[in-house]
């Protein structure tokens, strides 16, 4: 591979469509979503230019955390079909030019992997040390909410868990377990897999100063995260992987690493890093203070923070390459998450939509974002089954919030809002399945679902596709430097905080990016388009100023 092939690589040049398939399509009735039913919808990822499918999980598994808790990394969970079924989605995907790219989870595995069961048998067992297991816990909170220590009484002793219980973390300083879950990612990769998204990669390697067993955070309620991610000594472990596994395979990966440090970039992805792109979480987490996911602790993003955050990894764009997404299962819909309260919904998704094929990156497309799906807000605790979200809840109350305030920032941030079935049509169940639907259908289905969207021109779905169309089509989209107009600078710009503009260059060739995210009009400095013309917007016509939600592209 020449080096001009490598810099404009295939899973740079197409959207990646996000896929949770237990809320995608059932095709059997069984109220969960299925592989066969990710095959029957391949047309509509296709339709949106997209080149790569990321699935999460879909290995055998309790569901405690929906599959990110496996219990057998080489095999297909049952709830979503067969082998035979993995094969075809492989096949027909190829079929359409798209490639399939599985979720690893090595950081933990389910506390019902056979490996997991054999090592809390006895100190000694041949498993014994393929988890973390100590006599004494630290007081360290896990992300989840709760101690990150749960005594087991077989074998007398501790185990960590960096999430729920049922997650314990796997030891990687141990030789057998890394060659063990190599060995699975191997298994993936030679049936024909595009490449990998990479779980919670960050927390694999635990500080030594854990090792003593007295390693208590400086405060009681600090969350396991500020403890151990990115413990010096991680990249021996990653690049290791990258030797065994991925190492000269025309595969993509992508890692989910929160809080991997600017200057530390260059080591993890790029010519000389570990995979090819990060998702951090920088500009998804604007709400929240010193990394602590706390819901009860955020405050209100503010623009110019969100703005500052994505330029800040636009600028690793020069020398690699970005992730760009607003969405995925963890995270709000973005029409809820980033537009002020009273914002008309369909603009709100084709401005995100603007950014997200705006800037410089590969786009992910979460499952529903195509098509502008909200929020969910389930009345009690009791209807949200995101485990997170009960821990959320649990850890509000202990704060002091009264039920009411603790369910307002679960509805604000439960990872449920985005995992709502996909309203396919407005018949029962918005076509997602013949059954009870194992969670309810957002109530918005009727107008808001991809047949209707088809057939409406002006449809949030319709616009991805032109703007997909013209992402896959553009030099200047695809490769040209990014720019903020007039950045963070109250003085030069008093509309900070209200609008977002950037520019995308590639020689003389300049597209221009404007949106406005409030609920009401905003002047434009002068000559930001300069002489450029309407390329697209959420509005059907021009004015020399922004108006409500409004986002437009221009381009000379
Ligand atoms: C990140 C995944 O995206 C999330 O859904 C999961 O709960 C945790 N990692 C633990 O695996």
């Amino acid at each position: 591979m020449n080096r001009r092939e490598f810099i404009f690589a295939w899973w740079k040049k197409k959207p990646v469509y996000q896929i949770y398939p237990k809320s995608f399509f059932d095709t059997t009735g069984s109220g969960t979503g299925d592989l066969r039913g990710v095959i029957e919808k391949l047309d509509h990822v296709k339709s949106l230019g997209a080149g790569v499918i990321w699935l999460t999980p879909i290995y055998p598994s309790p569901m405690i955390d929906n599959g990110y808790d496996i219990a057998d990394y080489t095999a297909i969970n049952p709830l979503f079909g067969t082998m035979k079924d993995f094969d075809e989605l492989i096949a027909e995907a190829k079929r359409r030019d798209i490639k399939i790219v599985m979720d690893l989870v090595f950081n933990h595995s389910s506390d019902q992997h056979p490996w997991f069961l054999e090592s809390k048998t006895s100190r000694e067992n041949p498993k014994a040390d393929w988890y973390i297991w100590r006599d004494e816990k630290t007081n360290w909170r896990s992300i989840f909410g709760g101690s990150a220590w749960t005594w087991c009484e077989e074998r007398g002793q501790y185990y960590l868990h960096t999430f729920a219980k049922e997650q314990p973390d796997l030891n990687w300083e141990n030789p057998d377990v890394r060659r063990a879950l190599f060995d699975a990612a191997n298994f993936w990769l030679d049936k024909g897999v595009g490449g990998f998204r990479i779980d919670a990669i960050v927390y694999i390697k635990k500080p030594e100063k854990f090792l003593d067993g007295k390693a208590d955070a400086p405060d009681g309620t600090c969350a396991v995260h500020n403890m151990i991610a990115n413990t010096p000594g991680i990249l021996d472990f990653l690049r290791e992987f990258k030797r065994e596994v991925f190492a000269g395979r025309d595969i993509f990966t992508v890692a989910e690493a929160n809080s991997v440090k600017p200057e530390e970039l260059k080591f993890w992805v790029g010519n000389d890093g570990v995979f090819d792109m990060l998702f951090e979480f920088s500009h998804v987490n604007v709400m929240f203070n010193n990394g602590d996911e706390v819901w009860h602790r955020s405050h209100p993003i503010k623009l110019s923070e969100f703005k500052k955050a994505l330029s800040s990894s636009q600028a690793v764009t020069r020398h690699s390459w970005y992730p760009i997404y607003f969405e995925n299962h963890d995270k709000p819909r973005s029409v809820n998450n980033f537009f002020p309260h009273g914002s008309d919904k369909i603009l709100a998704a084709k401005a995100m939509a603007i950014i997200l094929f705006g800037l410089r990156g590969t786009p992910f497309i979460y499952q529903g974002e195509e098509i502008g799906m909200t929020n969910a807000a389930f009345k009690t605790i009791d209807e949200y089954d995101d485990i997170s979200s009960r821990g959320a809840y649990d850890l509000a109350r202990a704060d002091g919030l009264s039920d009411k305030e603790a369910m307002r920032f679960v509805q604000k941030f439960s990872r449920d809002n985005a995992r709502t079935p996909m309203q396919w049509n407005s018949s029962a169940n918005a076509g997602f399945t013949s059954g009870k639907p194992w969670l309810p259908v957002h109530d918005d289905f009727k107008t808001c679902n991809v047949e209707a969207e088809e057939k409406n021109p002006d449809s949030v779905l319709n616009f991805y596709r032109k703007l997909s169309a013209l992402r896959n089509s553009s030099d200047v989209l695809l490769r040209g430097e990014y720019e903020e107009i007039f950045p963070t600078n109250e003085e030069i710009f008093p509309t900070n905080e209200e609008i977002f503009v950037f520019t995308r260059m590639l020689g003389m060739k300049k597209i221009i990016i404007a949106v406005n995210f409030t609920t009401h009009d905003v002047n434009l400095p002068e000559k930001i388009f300069d002489g450029a013309k309407k390329i697209l917007g959420n509005y059907p016509d021009e004015k020399n100023f922004l108006r409500a939600t409004e986002a437009v592209i221009y381009g000379n």
